[in-house]
């Protein structure tokens, strides 16, 4: 399987490849960049380790590796200011968003291909990508709340003090302001929330507060995420290349799933190696579904306002 990542010069490419080479599970990376040096400098710190970590084919290049990817990661664009949202970013980073995708179009894709979208705001982008790209809107995936789940899972952990790898706690909708905690599936092995002493709902709301603002804090201490955003881009990746069928919160145009049509964001998703294969209605609180549809509703006048300027291929 191989993965081209486009972007891959900056923190969040560079990250992903890296998780993907420490997982040891895709056979080839390309890095691309618009900075051809860095991409090349990237691949050749990432070719440096390969003796203790795994026989991958490691290069860089540009779009001429786009024809034999099997899944292109797209995690170009600027990167927004702590106090804006992801949503600002829309005018400064659409356009240099639908030229990447020109150019991934015009190199040739596999009729396979599945592209995996992580530029900002994701889930407009994601959206973009479904109309342009000429491919079946299965094989479009944005990151979606996959980042802001494992975070949001990362500080019910720390609060509880319990095993990370057992903590799971959903956020689906938009990557962004109207996101949507869902609690009522939340469990640190198999138990619910509520069987722990330190747990109750003030907590929760404190730990939901900081999960929505965990990016704009990263961007405050460190300028950006990439190692926790490199691992989501990980686990969607891994699950399409070994069609690990995992039920990830993701965002794709959505067909009617909680009565949600024609907007791209994050709903349970069954990733494979045909990109979407299944989406499940898992059973939320009524004030979930609605902050799922409010999601939608929050996303949809930005999607049109893009989609009048950028228009389908
Ligand atoms: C974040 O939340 C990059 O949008 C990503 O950090």
């Amino acid at each position: 399987m191989k993965v081209s990542i486009i972007g891959a010069g900056g923190l969040v490419g560079s990250c992903a490849a890296f998780a993907l080479q420490c997982g040891g599970k895709v056979r080839e990376l390309a890095l691309l960049d618009v900075n051809e040096n860095l991409a090349a400098g990237q691949a050749l710190d990432l070719w440096h380790g390969s003796p203790s970590v795994a026989d991958q084919k490691i290069v860089s290049g540009s779009y001429d590796q786009i024809p034999s990817s099997d899944i292109i990661c797209i995690t170009a664009g600027l990167r927004r200011k702590p106090e804006e949202s992801r949503l600002d970013l829309i005018n400064r980073n659409t356009d240099l968003f639908v030229q990447i995708l020109t150019q991934v179009k015009s190199a040739g894709l596999k009729p396979t291909a599945i592209v995996l979208v992580v530029s900002n705001p994701v889930d407009i982008l994601t959206y973009v990508a479904a109309q342009r790209l000429g491919l079946p809107a299965n094989q479009v995936i944005g990151l979606g709340t996959q980042l802001d789940t494992i975070r949001f899972c990362s500080l019910i952990a720390d609060h509880l003090q319990s095993p990370p790898t057992q903590t799971r706690a959903l956020i689906l909708g938009e990557h962004g302001d109207s996101m949507v905690p869902i609690w009522s599936s939340a469990t640190v092995g198999g138990l619910p929330l509520e069987k722990f002493e330190k747990w109750n709902h003030n907590v929760g709301a404190q730990i939901f507060t900081r999960t929505k603002g965990s990016g704009a804090e990263v961007i405050s201490k460190k300028g950006g995420a990439g190692f926790a955003v490199g691992i989501a881009i990980r686990d969607v990746i891994e699950s399409i290349a070994l069609d690990q069928r995992r039920i990830l919160p993701v965002s794709s145009v959505q067909a009617g799933c909680y009565g949600i049509r024609d907007v791209s964001l994050s709903v349970p998703t069954v990733v494979g190696r045909t990109g979407v294969i299944e989406r499940y209605e898992l059973e939320l609180w009524p004030k979930e579904l609605q902050g799922l549809r409010a999601s939608a509703a929050a996303l949809r006048p930005t999607q049109d306002a893009v989609m009048k300027r950028v228009g389908a291929m």
